[in-house]
């Protein structure tokens, strides 16, 4: 590959990632690691902080997500050890034992963060708290977790329209049953997190199974929790002590989604992606691309520290469109961007429904996917609820935009490999979110 064909420019505040196909087209080989799963890493730091003892972290992701949670927990009084390398070590304070920081928590670009510790927080009777975030996080709702705190008694201020900054006076709280009218993993574990300082059963039950991180790390933690698949339900008794732990984060399939895509649609290309995390509440992406003909095979089918991994070996193959709706967006929500960029090269129309979810994510991802897609010269149309896109369609370079939003960055990046001519990604940093390594990981597969 010509050195030239990725080229990372930095500039005083954002970089602009350039890519242009060299004659013949890239091709991606070899074998890939990728990084630590985002929610367990969320989560393996916040057990870790509200736990009694040493809980050591392998193979957390070192991207700013995770380090806002450092952040605001240090800020509370946890020790956390540097976020640079492979072991991460945390002193737990003990259940109910967070101090009042001295100053706002910023969760950075962190919905997971902020909505997370919310239920920790109003759940410190006598401890005084404020929340902020970036301008994206600043600009996502609340209210989804703000309403159910109050529920069970929570104090809570936010802007007009339940938006951070946030002011909460912890409350010794009362247990709920909470129907909650959307599947997310971020409004469960906020209340179960919740309920684990408060005395009694609080239970949450989804409209569909969302990702159950928070569930097994609690289990695994010493929590009483018990779940019930087929109705979709939680139940964590409050007043538990939790004991530190060794947790082994897997790869983050949501990191993988890239690679998986970019193997599938660039012609020649044959790539394993290894360690990667396929808990059955995270693989919608893989029933998908083998709906869509993809040639994917998982190998090593293994069980590490309670959570299922295997290796995931994508060869090019033919993409078929497909309808992606339902039960399975929970289960692949943040891997809608780059499905989106397999519809182009996929013959037919690929209908996304369901999914209007991704509106109120780090960007309007049904937006922003579709303009720059249509940039692009993709066939795309916008959905309230998701996107209908007809391939395949040959892609032509474009200037283009994340949005400062990570997965659209990576998603448009994968989608310059196709295109004819050169393309420019603009604020490409913002990969940094979930996956420092992803532009020097893009170089070395694709020579
Ligand atoms: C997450 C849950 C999902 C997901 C986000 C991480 C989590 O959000 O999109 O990237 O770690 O709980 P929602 O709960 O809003 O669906």
């Amino acid at each position: 590959m010509p050195t030239d064909a990725i080229t990372l420019n930095p500039t005083d505040s954002h970089h602009s990632l350039t890519i242009a196909p060299p004659n013949g087209g890239f091709c991606l080989r070899g074998k890939i690691q990728i990084p630590g799963d985002k929610s367990i890493s969320h989560r393996a730091l916040m057990l870790g902080a509200l736990a009694s003892g040493e809980t050591i972290i392998h193979g957390l992701l070192l991207g700013e997500d995770p380090r806002s949670t450092a952040h605001c927990f240090r800020a509370m009084g946890a020790k956390i050890s540097e976020l640079n390398t492979d072991r991460v070590t945390v002193q737990g304070i003990g259940l109910g034992q967070l101090q009042e920081p001295t100053d706002v928590l910023d969760s950075g670009n962190s919905g997971t963060t902020m909505r997370l510790m919310l239920g920790l927080l109003a759940s410190h009777p006598g401890r005084f708290f404020t929340v902020t975030g970036d301008a994206s996080l600043r600009s996502r709702p609340m209210l989804r977790v703000i309403k159910p705190l109050q529920e069970m008694g929570a104090q809570i201020w936010h802007r007009s329209g339940g938006y951070a900054p946030l002011a909460v006076q912890g409350q010794a709280l009362k247990p709920i049953h909470y129907q909650s009218p959307i599947a997310s993993a971020q409004v469960k574990s906020c209340i179960l997190l919740a309920g684990l300082l408060t005395e009694g059963k609080t239970t949450v039950t989804e409209p569909a199974l969302s990702r159950d991180h928070s569930e097994r790390m609690l289990r695994a933690f010493g929590a009483e929790i018990t779940v019930d698949p087929e109705t979709c339900s939680a139940t964590v008794t409050g007043s538990a002590q939790l004991h530190g732990q060794t947790v082994i984060v897997p790869g983050d399939i949501s990191s993988a989604a890239f690679w998986m895509v970019a193997a599938a649609i660039v012609p020649g290309s044959d790539l394993t992606i290894e360690n990667v995390g396929v808990n059955p509440t995270r693989t919608g992406i893989l029933e998908v691309l083998q709906q869509m003909e993809a040639d994917v095979t998982l190998e090593n089918e293994r069980e590490v520290a309670g959570e299922p991994v295997a290796d995931v070996h994508v060869r090019h193959s033919q993409l078929k469109a497909c309808t992606i709706a339902g039960d399975v967006i929970p289960r692949l929500i943040d891997e809608i961007p780059i499905l989106a960029v397999a519809a182009t090269c996929a013959e037919g129309t690929t209908v996304i429904k369901d999914a209007a979810e991704l509106r109120v994510k780090e960007s309007d991802r049904i937006a922003v996917m579709a303009a720059q897609l249509i940039q692009m010269g993709a066939t795309v149309t916008e959905l309230p609820d998701g996107l209908e896109i007809t391939g395949k369609t040959p892609l032509h370079g474009a200037e283009l935009d994340s949005h400062t939003d990570h997965r659209i960055a990576m998603s448009l990046a994968i989608a310059a490999l196709i295109a004819n001519g050169q393309t420019v990604i603009h604020r490409a940093e913002a990969a940094g979110i979930s996956y420092p390594d992803f532009v020097p990981t893009l170089v070395r597969v694709s020579g």
